[in-house]
């Protein structure tokens, strides 16, 4: 099976997996969850937009699966904090190339980021992935996890 095809098939169990259900961090968990039983990635899961205590939206660390990460990203800093502000998902072949890249893990090589948008097109929160090894995300990936995310649209609330 092409990773396409792996995909394709997961998207069709997720719809199921996450139909009737409305709870946004009971999704994420879940989704986090899935994409690590069906993947196996290293470090998977959602930072979502949040205010902090002076009013200014930051990325906060949301259900992940992997090892513990860092609890908040500005916009603009590291992967996840570009593609929210860019609003588009980036693929990271080698995260030591990437200017700002902040690393939760010493061991993660390779990243993608994608950001998760609302029915109304706002970026909500970012769908994060590592691997631990180099150049572990293609196209095929951010075109998966972008439909992953596009089926998360209605879930923000
Ligand atoms: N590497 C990310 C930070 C989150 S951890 O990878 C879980 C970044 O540069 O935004």
């Amino acid at each position: 099976m092409t990773k396409s095809e792996k995909y394709a098939h997961f998207i069709e169990e997720f719809r199921l997996l996450i139909e009737g259900e409305t709870d946004t961090t009971a999704i994420l968990a879940n989704t986090a969850a899935a994409l690590r039983e069906a993947f196996g990635f290293f470090w998977v899961g959602f930072y979502v937009v949040r205010p902090n205590d002076e009013g200014l939206d930051e990325l906060v660390l949301g259900p992940f699966q992997g090892s513990v990460a860092c609890y908040r990203i500005r916009k603009g800093r590291g992967v996840c904090g570009s593609a929210w502000e860019r609003a588009e998902s980036i693929v990271v072949p080698d995260v030591e190339e990437f200017p700002g890249h902040i690393a939760c893990s010493s061991l993660s090589r390779s990243e993608i980021v994608v950001p998760a948008f609302d029915e109304a097109g706002t970026v909500r929160g970012v769908l994060d992935i590592d691997s631990d090894e180099l150049c572990a995300f293609d196209e095929a990936d951010r075109e998966g996890l972008e439909q992953v995310c596009a089926t998360l649209a209605r879930i923000w609330n």
